[in-house]
């Protein structure tokens, strides 16, 4: 594998990995892989909220813009992660704030991180799960649409447009990888977004799977969304063995792996694929053994298998 560079084979599309500054700079064989293999960076707690705006009008920069400047040095773009989500927030964003100073604090908050990074990002994954898990209601119920009901995508959407017209705007969620009730949720809100002109340019599917269970319908999914004139990118790729890593169960996740490279190489608009990590030892998955590269930065079966898919 030392030759083989996913990155490469990936054109003209990206591959990419949820970059970490705990690991970053500190392990080396990490960083190396790092250089190496990708060519998008997502940061993957640096730019949560609560880490980049951990008090009112506090903004800490420093480990986003160390994945952002290590990001440049090795020629990749980065997806920014994210605005809007009901995870990682700080303490001082709840459900005290009225409506009126939730909204000044979610467009300051897009605002000053957008100029901040101007000119720099590829992309922003604006709004992160708001989608229902459940066919009773469209939005999860979190503290953005407990403030703004159905204003609360739009809202956002427009101030990242407005603050900065280049990045890439995307929803983001999981559990929307396959045609389901969730993913044709998705479909409608995104749908009636286009008739009302809210401008939105990708979607990203994080495709967190359990091995054996990619869905058969992901190729036919990414296209429809295709269809209306979107971006689709795989944005949070790891496949969960729930089990031992044995030959067999490592043959298999190859196999997933691969299939979900398939899917976004058959569709035209499908821009990157990332995972969520890099290596074993380092995902959020503990013991999951979820990357296409194990703990000690070796290669597993996986990693052959994406490199056949591009
Ligand atoms: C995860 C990170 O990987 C962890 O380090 C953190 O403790 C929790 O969040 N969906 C997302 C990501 O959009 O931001 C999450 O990342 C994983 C699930």
């Amino acid at each position: 594998s030392g030759e083989i560079s996913l990155r490469d084979l990936a054109e003209p599309r990206f591959f990419g990995a949820a970059a970490n500054t705990t690991f970053l700079f500190h392990d080396q064989n990490y960083t190396r892989l790092a250089e190496t293999q990708f060519s998008i960076f997502t940061p993957e707690n640096e730019m949560k909220w609560e880490n980049i705006e951990p008090f009112p009008n506090v903004f800490n920069f420093t480990a986003a813009d160390e994945i952002v400047r290590f990001s440049e040095f090795s020629h990749a773009k980065v997806r920014g992660h994210n605005f809007m989500w009901g995870n990682q927030l700080p303490p001082w964003v709840n459900d005290s704030l009225s409506a009126t100073e939730l909204d000044r604090v979610l467009k300051n908050h897009i605002d000053k991180i957008m100029n901040h990074y101007r000119g720099k990002l590829y992309a922003w994954d604006v709004i992160n799960e708001l989608i229902s898990d459940t066919p009773n209601a469209t939005f999860k119920d979190i503290i953005w649409t407990r403030k703004f009901g159905e204003e609360a995508m739009p809202k956002a959407l427009v101030y990242a447009r407005q603050a900065d017209p280049q990045p890439r705007l995307y929803i983001n969620d999981y559990g929307i990888e396959g045609i389901n009730g969730k993913s044709n949720t998705l479909f409608e809100v995104v749908k009636s977004f286009k008739e009302d002109g809210i401008l939105l340019d990708g979607i990203g599917f994080q495709c967190h799977l359990t091995l054996g269970q990619v869905p058969p319908d992901l190729q036919e999914n990414l296209q429809r969304f295709a269809d209306l004139d979107l971006d689709v990118a795989i944005t949070e790729l790891d496949i969960n063995l729930r089990g031992p890593a044995n030959d067999t169960a490592l043959a298999q996740q190859a196999k997933d792996y691969e299939e979900i490279v398939n899917a976004c190489v058959a569709v035209k608009r499908c821009v990157s694929v990332t995972v969520w990590g890099v290596s074993d030892d380092h995902s959020w998955i503990p013991h999951g053994e979820v990357l296409p590269w194990d703990g000690e930065k070796r290669p597993k079966p996986a990693f052959f298998a994406i490199a056949e898919a591009f």
